[in-house]
């Protein structure tokens, strides 16, 4: 069949709302700007461990590791869910892990930031997650079979990532003076480079065109921000906490939020490398690896020796 009737067919079931599969044709385009985003979302959540696992030896109580781990533990298989999702459109696991370890690759911004107190585990999980999340639920939707389904099971671990982040600020929140304070300065830290994880502007977004077109992505960069910032304004003032923003205010008339103008030249900046740890992610990654040689080769050596016996 020609490119052009292939193509009509594709943006047929797209538009009717299918679900494009591994075996479906598919533009070259498509597979190739879901082989970025895909392996970006998987990159940000293996990175996403770090900054939450140099506090698991230092958490409050026993009570507080055990949650802790376990998000972390979940960060990991996110991970490698979203990889095996890119292989099914022909990416292959050493080709994305070796981009991600040179710096070719991108990860979520947000990581190259410190995570200083352990209020920041509160706002990683209450914010990052919660970002991570809006944006997520709306990937449920996407038209790429295998990714959407990917979204169903991660979104109910993310809730609950979402949930512990904010129990944690709840309860300093309720501590001391000085804890309250710590839950303040994690929420001005962590505010401005949350709101950057749903990307540019969509005037300034190089993707969201296309990715809209063919319901890769089926709602906007801003659209989604603004969801965040709907959900996450009530929570703040509830919790007896400071706006991060001067400028964060409901607007009546456009029945969404103004806030201050997104210090975007710090997130290009960031993204292009120079963050506060873009180079210790990817060291402590590259070492994480080179010292799990071991396993895989154990592994790869045991399948091999349980697949011959089977034959
Ligand atoms: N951090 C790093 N890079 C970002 C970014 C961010 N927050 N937002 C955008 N970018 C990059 C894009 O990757 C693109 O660069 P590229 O062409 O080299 O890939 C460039 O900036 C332009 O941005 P666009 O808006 O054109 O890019 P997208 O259309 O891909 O939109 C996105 C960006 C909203 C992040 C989209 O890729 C997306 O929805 N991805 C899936 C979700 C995801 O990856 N989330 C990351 C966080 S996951 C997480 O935090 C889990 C937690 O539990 C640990």
């Amino acid at each position: 069949m020609d490119v052009n009737k292939e193509l009509e067919i594709f943006e047929e079931k797209i538009q009717k709302g299918e679900k494009i599969e591994p075996k479906d044709w598919m533009p070259e385009e498509y597979r190739k700007n879901l082989i970025r985003m895909i392996s970006q979302h998987a990159h940000s959540e293996i990175v996403g461990m770090l900054p939450e696992g140099n506090w698991i030896t230092r958490a409050p109580s026993l009570r507080r590791k055990l949650i802790l781990i376990a998000k972390v533990q979940d960060e990991g298989g996110h991970g490698l869910y979203l990889y095996n999702t890119a292989e099914t459109l022909g990416a292959r696991r050493e080709d994305m892990i070796e981009a991600l370890h040179t710096g070719k690759a991108k990860y979520a911004s947000i990581f190259n930031y410190p995570s200083l107190t352990w209020a920041d585990m509160g706002a990683i999980g209450w914010l990052v997650d919660g970002a991570a999340m809006t944006n997520q639920v709306s990937l449920m939707r996407t038209s790429y079979g295998p990714y959407s389904r990917s979204m169903v099971r991660i979104c109910k671990e993310e809730a609950f990532h979402n949930r512990q982040g904010y129990e944690i600020i709840a309860t300093l929140c309720n501590g001391t003076e000085e804890q309250k304070q710590m839950a303040q300065d994690a929420l001005d830290r962590w505010w401005e480079p949350a709101l950057m994880m749903f990307g540019p502007e969509d005037k300034d977004s190089t993707h969201s065109a296309q990715s809209l077109k063919w319901k890769i992505k089926v709602e906007g960069n801003e659209e989604l921000r603004q969801r965040f910032i709907a959900m996450t304004v009530p929570q703040i003032e509830a919790r007896g906490l400071r706006l991060p923003d001067p400028n964060l205010k409901y607007n009546p008339e456009t029945k969404k939020y103004d806030y201050s103008r997104i210090n975007w030249e710090e997130f290009f900046n960031v993204i292009k490398g120079n963050g506060f740890l873009n180079r210790e992610r990817l060291r402590d990654r590259n070492k994480a690896h080179n010292e799990g040689l071991w396993v895989r080769e154990a592994a790869e050596a045991y399948s091999k020796k349980h697949s011959s016996n089977n034959k």
